[in-house]
């Protein structure tokens, strides 16, 4: 095989990730059957809260590019958006936030299945 062609496989998928194309669907993500302890009030305001809510915040002094339409000030705003929270920023989708201080794996796996189970 030629060595560029070799080369755009091989870093096909790495920039396909990188793209946001491919990512977990909320519908693929089965909430628990024993359900979830996780609640609006012990994890997702204070999850939005650290993690999104300087972009994202109804109040937020710089959007940084964060569409008026995406505001996660209440839990019904949350609700709301849930699926396309869980494709941005639950389980393994790391697209949300942009960076450098990511949730931690552990907490975008809560998140998954908070928002899986209806973010009660
Ligand atoms: C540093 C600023 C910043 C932070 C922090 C941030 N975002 Fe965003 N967000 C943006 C920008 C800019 C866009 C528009 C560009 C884009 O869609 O990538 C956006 C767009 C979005 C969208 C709408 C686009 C879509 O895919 O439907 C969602 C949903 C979203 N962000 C979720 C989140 C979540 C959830 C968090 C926290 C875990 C978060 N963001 C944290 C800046 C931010």
């Amino acid at each position: 095989m030629r060595p560029l062609l070799r080369l755009a496989l091989a870093t096909a998928p790495l920039l396909l990730a990188a793209c946001g194309l491919f990512y977990t669907d909320m519908e693929d993500w089965a909430c628990p059957p024993e359900g979830t302890q996780l609640t609006y009030e012990n994890f997702g305001a204070a999850f939005m809260n650290a993690h999104c809510q300087s972009c994202h915040g109804s109040t937020a002094t710089d959007r940084a590019g964060a569409p008026g339409e995406f505001i996660f000030d209440t839990h019904s705003q949350i609700q709301r958006h849930r699926a396309r929270i869980f494709a941005r920023s639950a389980a393994e989708n790391d697209s949300m936030p942009p960076g450098p201080d990511d949730p931690t794996l552990d907490d975008r796996m809560k998140l998954a299945d908070w928002l899986a189970c209806g973010a009660p």
